[in-house]
Order: structure tokens, then C-alpha cells, then sequence
């Protein structure tokens, strides 16, 4: 595949008008201008503005990668559509600008990423035909790149790992460098069966050019067989590390789709996998990445998607161009040993109309951004329907359980869900409050303050954009009209 800064700009001004004209996309979320997205990268708040970095495969509404898209933004909502800022385009690259982060360190914005590169030829891309390089490059203006410099190579990493080892984050801590890798480690069963796992490694640098490994997160048990995206950062006094294991069974209730997102309370004693919280409850959530703003608020962003999930359920938006978008960006606080997830307070800023909505009622939502917001609840049933009759997604919530289905009462999964079928959470405690968040084709719901969080995509179109509360809690619709 050739990429190349000039063909983004080709895809994006052919398919401009399908995407633009397209029901489905969002006012305050940041999405591809045409093609593809997945994971945030690079977040950071830079000379005065925001900076959201992310997977961009402009040539292909299906992936396949090659590019940096960005944004900048004054609040985190509104966004503004930049040029793409890497592509492959040096031989440690040529298959893929993969996930990285940035670190902003005196008026400069540092770039750290993992090129990737597939060997042709008859490989299985774990054990050999990959080659894996964490490459930096530096902006001044968080536009135009300097010159990639490889940073470490396979040779440079651990005779156990495997040819995965991604998505380097880096951050500064008593005058040192940290970058935490994630990393499949080669490993066998009981049974000299192999069974890689999912691991997370350590780099420090005193420059931020020369590396060496100081620390490695190999669980002793297995939770995974690849960790991808992980991130460490302190919520008080905690050392937190959020991480995406691949390839846990799901149960009821827990790790309900493909891959996983969380995080971990990161202590001497313990392995990740004895504190482990899901980021997400919901069907389309993964990736995630936190940042620090000037404010010392602990940002973040997600992609509101998973890989792989061709099988079981589809983005409707593919027809016209694009799939996929980003979490809203939500502000992490540490209360009751947990970490809450909240929309930044800027979502309150926005020119909010409030609506009557009695109990029986329905509210056509189609021309609308819709914050509903659900007190007094106290564990009682609540019923919240998005969409028509016969096209709907139903919250539901009762006791400390909430559960999003798409299913009808014979079990089909509405057109609107694309597939997606049904997924649940629980709260520690009963359920008393929720907010929830609908922009155009997707819909995020914060329980309890943000205790737990759904993320969903869903395709209705402007004419079957209807809402329906029923339940004894008290109401409050909000809404932003075009
Ligand atoms: C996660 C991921 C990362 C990788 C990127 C490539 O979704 O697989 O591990 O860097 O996507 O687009």
C-alpha cells in the first residue's frame, strides 16, 4: 500500500460531500473527514489549545491505517479538522503509523509512536515477519514534524517478547523519562502448550533518546495473551495502568465484547488482573488514552469502537464514507477506590435549551443534541427508549443493574444497533442517578456520576429520532438544537 500525505488529501476531497450530507455524523465528537478510525493518540493540551491525534485510514472506510489524522480544540468538544501529520514514510513505518502519545516539555510537543512493518512473504506476524520500532519526532507547532528518529528496535527488547510491542506512552517523573510498552510475551501451559501473554514493559531515559528497560509488568497468572495501548498515571496517591488485555472469556456481565479496556491499581503484591475495572460496559469503547491538562484535570478519550467486531456487528455510516468516532472526553476522578468517568464540566457551557418531557410522553429528538439526565431513582425501575417502536435501543435500570439492549421481545436486534445485541453493568451500591448523552449516532450513559459507562453507537435515521422515558425518577431534558 502506498500512502502519502497527498492521497488523504485526494480521499477526503472526493468522498467530502457523502460524509458531510451523512445522518450519522456527530456534532461534538471527533471523527474521521473520511474513511476510517480507531484508537486517540497523542492527546495533550499545547501552546493554548487541545491536540487529538488518531488512527486514520483515509484510503480505506475498512482500516488498514497509514496515517495520524488531527484535531485541535479550545474546549475539548468543538473540533477542528487539521491535515494528517504522519504517514508512512520511512522504512521502520512503511506498514503503519501505529498508536503512540505526546510530551509537551518546554514550548515543544514530543511525538513518541511504534512503526510497524509487515515482512511479505508466509509469516504468522508474532514470532517473525513483523519488526516493531518506537520512533520520536518533535513539532513546535504540533502541525509539522521533525525528522523520525528509531528509538528502539527489535534487538533492543527482551529475548521473550514476542514481535508485538506497541503504543509507547511516555511520561516525566522526578526528572526521568517513562515509556510504558505494551507487549505479547512468549509463554507455555502446564502442559508445554503455548500460551503468550499479555505483559506491559517499562523504558527510562534520561534524554529521551537513549532508553533502557527498568521495569517489566508480567503478571504472574495469565489475563490476556496481548496487552495493547496501556498508560500509567497517579489518581491521588494510586499508580494507575490502564491497559487493553485481548483474549479473556466474557461471563455474564463481565468482558462482554472482543477485547477489553481498564485499568489497575498497580501495587507491589498484586498482578493487574486483582484490581482490574473495565473502562466501559457498553459495545463500543477501546483504547483509551489520559492526559494532563494545564489544569491538572486527568483527561479521557476513547475510541468508541473495538477491532475485529465484523462478525458480530456493523457501523451503518460505512455506506456513505466513514466509520467510527471518539469517546467524549471525560474527566477521571479517584472516590471509594474506583475511578469515576464523567464529561468534562465544558459540556455544561453549551448552549443547553431545556425541554417538558411528562412521563407518557415522547420527544422527537432528530434535529438535536440530547443531555437527559435521570435523579432520584433510588433503585427503581426506569425505562429510557431511543428510537420508534419497532427500531430502538432500551435502557433499562433497576436495582444497581443497567442494561442497554437493542433486542425486541422475540430477541431480533433492531436495525439501529447495526448487530449489536445486549450488554449489562452493575454499580456497587443501588442505582439513583444517570446521565445521558445522545449526538446524532451515539449515545453515552453515566451511571451513578460515572461509577460505570456505556458507550454505543447506534443508526436511526433524522425521522425515527424519538425518546421515551418511563419510571419514578426524576427528569431533566436538555437539548441543543441545528
Ligand atoms: C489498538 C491498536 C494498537 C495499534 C493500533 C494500530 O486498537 O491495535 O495496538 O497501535 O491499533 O492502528
Amino acid at each position: 500500500m502506498e500512502y502519502g500525505f497527498q492521497k488523504a488529501k485526494e480521499a477526503e476531497q472526493k468522498m467530502g460531500r457523502t460524509v458531510v450530507d451523512c445522518p450519522f455524523r456527530t456534532r461534538y465528537h471527533i471523527q474521521p473527514p473520511v474513511g476510517w478510525l480507531n484508537d486517540p493518540n497523542g492527546l495533550c493540551q499545547f501552546k493554548g489549545l487541545y491536540h487529538a491525534y488518531f488512527q486514520y485510514s483515509p484510503l480505506n472506510v475498512h482500516g488498514g491505517g497509514g496515517y495520524w489524522g488531527h484535531c485541535v480544540s479550545s474546549d475539548l468538544l468543538r473540533w477542528e479538522y487539521k491535515e494528517p501529520v504522519l504517514t508512512a514514510d520511512i522504512p521502520e513505518d512503511r506498514n503503519g503509523v501505529y498508536s503512540g502519545s505526546a510530551l509537551v516539555e518546554d514550548g515543544r510537543m514530543y511525538i513518541f509512536y511504534t512503526g510497524n512493518v509487515k515482512l511479505p512473504g508466509d509469516h504468522d506476524y508474532i514470532d517473525e515477519g513483523r519488526i516493531s520500532t518506537q520512533i520520536l519526532t518533535e513539532s513546535e507547532d504540533g502541525q509539522s514534524m521533525s525528522p523520525k528518529i528509531p528509538l528502539l528496535r527489535m534487538e533492543d527488547y527482551p529475548k521473550y517478547i514476542t514481535q508485538h510491542i506497541r503504543d509507547p506512552k511516555v511520561w516525566k517523573e522526578n526528572g526521568i523519562y517513562y515509556m510504558v510498552l505494551g507487549a505479547r510475551v512468549r509463554a507455555w501451559d502446564e502442559q508445554g502448550i503455548r500460551k503468550d501473554k499479555g505483559a506491559a514493559l517499562i523504558y527510562r531515559s534520561d534524554d529521551k533518546l537513549h532508553w533502557e528497560l527498568d521495569k517489566e509488568l508480567i503478571p504472574d497468572g495469565w489475563f490476556g495473551y496481548m496487552w495493547e495501548c496501556p498508560d500509567i498515571f497517579y489518581m491521588d496517591r494510586e499508580k494507575i495502568l490502564s491497559f487493553c488485555p485481548q483474549g479473556l472469556a466474557s461471563s455474564e456481565g463481565k468482558y462482554q465484547n472482543i477485547y477489553q479496556s481498564g485499568y489497575s491499581i498497580l501495587t507491589e503484591k498484586e498482578d493487574p488482573e486483582d484490581t482490574f475495572r473495565e473502562w466501559d460496559m457498553g459495545f463500543d469503547f477501546y483504547a483509551p488514552q489520559t492526559f494532563e491538562d494545564n489544569d491538572g484535570r486527568r483527561i479521557i478519550i476513547g475510541w468508541a469502537g473495538l477491532p475485529d467486531t465484523e462478525n458480530c456487528h456493523r457501523n451503518l455510516s460505512v455506506q456513505n464514507g466513514w466509520q467510527h468516532c471518539l469517546s467524549l472526553p471525560a474527566e477521571l476522578t479517584f472516590r471509594n477506590g474506583k475511578i469515576y468517568r464523567y464529561p468534562v464540566r465544558e459540556l455544561e457551557n453549551l448552549q443547553w435549551n431545556n425541554k417538558k418531557i411528562d412521563t407518557s410522553g415522547i420527544f422527537n429528538w432528530s434535529n438535536c443534541t440530547v443531555r437527559l439526565e435521570i435523579t432520584e431513582i433510588g433503585g427503581k425501575k426506569e425505562n429510557i427508549r431511543i428510537g420508534t417502536d419497532e427500531n430502538y435501543l432500551l435502557i433499562h435500570i433497576e436495582g444497581n443493574k443497567t442494561e442497554l439492549s437493542f433486542l425486541d421481545d422475540e430477541n431480533n436486534p433492531a436495525k439501529c444497533g447495526g448487530g449489536r445485541e445486549k450488554r449489562e453493568g452493575r454499580t456497587d451500591d443501588k442505582t439513583d442517578k444517570v446521565l445521558i448523552l445522545i449526538d446524532s449516532s451515539i449515545v453515552e450513559v453515566y451511571v451513578n456520576d460515572g461509577e460505570i459507562v456505556f458507550t454505543t453507537r447506534i443508526y436511526l435515521e433524522p425521522e425515527e429520532r424519538n425518546l421515551k422515558i418511563s419510571g419514578e425518577g426524576d427528569a431533566d431534558l436538555k437539548v441543543i438544537e441545528k
